[in-house]
């Protein structure tokens, strides 16, 4: 069943900002990587930046049984799976692995970043690229900043109210779900994230990859990672 909540993440999809992430990978993929056939997306969500990679043999996976299950009418053709991206195991082998949107922010704890890293090592080709962006504290200290306001989206309104404790970072968000005029139903989401120096994570990286490039986006509030595998 597809939970009211992920109904409101369905409507509320923004297309123009999942071909921005889509394009940032496909951007280096190009640049690193002569004729990849398999990719995986590790976090696919409802699979709107998968869509844009239809030109090869797509795998993807999520934690959340829901978001699987509504990502399969958005790409049909590709392979989904309901696993965690640091133990999952997939018979493929693969040209491309890639996280986009943060997703490793909300693994827990730092070992099961070392994980995902090591198993999208044993699921790549030689010569394979393992690609994925991350906020860096530079993000946690705008969002410690920030005032929380009421905004409007396509199904309603949404309230957001991060927390930033140390490293970590907690979403408080409240949907208020339009159902007719003047009428709306609250939703409620409750999630953390944690954070870690782009330092740490690049050390991490380097004992198995050769970390290609570290590229600053978005002001330097997030970093995208390039590694290959020799
Ligand atoms: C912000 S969404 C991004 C979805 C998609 N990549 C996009 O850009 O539209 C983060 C996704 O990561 C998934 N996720 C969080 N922890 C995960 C884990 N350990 N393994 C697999 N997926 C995970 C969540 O369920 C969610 O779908």
């Amino acid at each position: 069943m597809v939970t009211d909540l992920t109904k409101i993440w369905i409507s509320n999809i923004d297309k123009k900002a999942a071909k921005v992430r889509a394009m940032r990978i496909l951007k280096v993929i190009k640049k690193y990587h002569k004729r990849p056939k398999n990719i995986l997306e590790l976090g696919v969500g409802l699979g709107v930046v998968l869509a844009h990679f239809k030109k090869y043999n797509m795998y993807g996976l999520d934690l959340k049984k829901d978001f699987i299950k509504s990502a399969k009418n958005i790409v049909p053709n590709a392979k989904l799976f309901i696993q965690s991206m640091h133990n999952f195991k997939i018979r493929n082998r693969f040209d491309i692995i890639f996280s986009v949107h943060e997703c490793i922010n909300e693994v827990k704890p730092y070992k099961n970043w070392e994980a995902t890293f090591k198993s999208s090592y044993n699921h790549l080709n030689e010569g394979g690229l393992f690609i994925f962006d991350m906020r860096t504290k530079k993000h946690l200290e705008f969002l410690k900043k920030q005032t929380v306001k009421l905004e409007r989206n396509p199904s309603g309104y949404v309230y957001d109210n991060t927390v930033v404790k140390g490293h970590k970072l907690t979403w408080n968000t409240i949907y208020f779900k339009r159902i007719k005029k003047d009428l709306y139903k609250i939703e409620k989401d409750r999630y953390s994230e944690f954070v870690y120096p782009v330092s740490k994570v690049k050390k991490s990286l380097s004992k198995d990859f050769k970390v290609l490039e570290a590229i600053s986006f978005e002001k330097g509030h997030k970093v995208m990672f390039v590694c290959r595998k020799l």
